[in-house]
């Protein structure tokens, strides 16, 4: 949650946000209680715009009906979003009608009334070194934004982001990582969009990937022998 790799970046992007006056609620979905959908569609058929399961996202739906922007913010979990923040995404289909419109030649859900269309942000950091290791996520998170009329306003990106607690060990800066995340923040608020700079800062080479490879090894192989499983 707030001690975590994502949160390293998520932490300033908000910090800009606020600083440029946006009103913001941060719920981390693990200490939430949101169900996997069953797919009865009750929330499109019995009782249009509720789901018949009673947790959570009786608390979240309304705030994502009015949010102006959405951060979802998730490391990589095998290619995609966490299985929490899958549930919480699957859940939001109460915000749309069940009937098909074509929107750009395409089959999409109309949003029912009472939910404005928003931004979307993707905040996200994964183990592996390389920036196309998010390509996939990037992809379903622009998939999910046509589908639910928000406009997919760009992505936080940080590629090998445990890097960044050896960065700090080594003694060396990320000073420019964090301004940057705080910038893109105040720019999203202040200009509606972030500039692809700043977007670039963020996912900036730590260090090289034969580097990166060797000290999560090291350190795989430290871990173990100290707990005798060597
Ligand atoms: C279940 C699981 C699956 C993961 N899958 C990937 C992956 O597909 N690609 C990748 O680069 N990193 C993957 N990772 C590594 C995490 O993205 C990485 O450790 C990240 O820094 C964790 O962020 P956090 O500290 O915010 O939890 C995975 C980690 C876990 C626990």
């Amino acid at each position: 949650m707030d001690k975590g790799n994502t949160a390293l970046i998520l932490n300033p992007f908000l910090e800009g946000m606020r600083g440029a006056g946006a009103q913001v609620e941060l719920f981390y979905t693990r200490k939430l209680n949101i169900k996997p959908c069953t797919g009865e569609f009750d929330c499109w058929i019995k009782t249009p715009g509720e789901c018949y399961q009673k947790d959570d996202m009786q608390m979240l739906l309304p705030r994502i009906r009015e949010a102006d922007i959405m951060v979802f913010a998730t490391p990589v979990y095998v290619d995609g979003v966490t299985g929490p923040m899958k549930n919480l995404i699957d859940r939001m289909i109460p915000c749309m009608q069940p009937f098909f419109e074509l929107r750009d030649g395409h089959c999409r859900h109309p949003l029912r009334e009472g939910t404005e269309s928003s931004k979307t942000v993707l905040v996200s950091n994964c183990g592996f070194w390389e920036v196309d290791n998010f390509d996939p996520l990037v992809l379903h998170m622009k998939a999910f934004c046509k589908n639910a009329s928000s406009e997919f306003a760009g992505a936080l990106l940080r590629p090998h982001g445990e890097g960044m607690s050896v960065m700090a060990d080594m003694g060396k800066s990320l000073d420019d990582i964090f301004e940057a995340a705080k910038e893109a923040g105040h720019q999203l608020v202040e200009d509606g969009e972030m500039s692809a700079e700043t977007l670039s800062t963020i996912s900036r080479e730590l260090m090289p990937m034969e580097m990166y490879v060797q000290r999560v090894n090291q350190y795989f192989q430290q871990t173990l022998a100290a707990v005798g499983k060597d």
